[in-house]
């Protein structure tokens, strides 16, 4: 997982957008926007203990699969649409990817973009009340 802060323009989303000059925000600096992070083994994600545990501690009893590719999803281009338009959830949005890559992006508290590159192990926890959106990299493979 990588993250930095976003430049100001409209070129296509999957791009990096990468400020200049090129700078990477710390892991500190996300939790205190209230995203937490965990790095596991994706090799394993449906039998990791270590996911298991952070699953029973946390209370998450509830999964679903985020994969989004033009075959296997209706609507395809309308949903990666609503994905990149800013939102927020009552409750956390938790997010792990275990193959692909993709960006999550975040609201800091004086309305600066923060893109978060996830890649397969990586597991974020948006905190309820984060403005975030989602879209896919160049790469255009993500499973979450
Ligand atoms: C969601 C992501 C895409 O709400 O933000 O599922
Ligand atoms: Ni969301």
């Amino acid at each position: 997982m990588q993250a930095w802060f976003m430049d100001d323009s409209n070129e296509d989303q999957r791009l990096p957008h990468h400020r200049n000059p090129k700078e990477l925000l710390t892991m500190d600096y996300l939790a205190d926007l209230g995203v937490l992070y965990w790095k596991l083994n994706p090799d394993n994600y449906e039998h990791d203990s270590e996911l298991g545990k952070i699953r029973d501690e946390r209370g998450y009893d509830y999964m679903d699969l985020l994969d989004p590719c033009p075959e296997k999803v209706s609507n395809y281009e309308e949903k990666l649409k609503n994905f990149f338009t800013e939102h927020i959830h009552k409750d956390e949005e938790i997010r792990y990817c275990f193959a692909g890559s993709g960006y999550f992006d975040v609201m800091d508290k004086d309305d600066r973009w923060i893109r978060i590159w996830m890649k397969p192990g990586d597991l974020i926890v948006l905190t309820a009340g984060i403005y975030h959106r989602f879209t896919l990299d160049t790469s255009n493979y993500i499973k979450v």
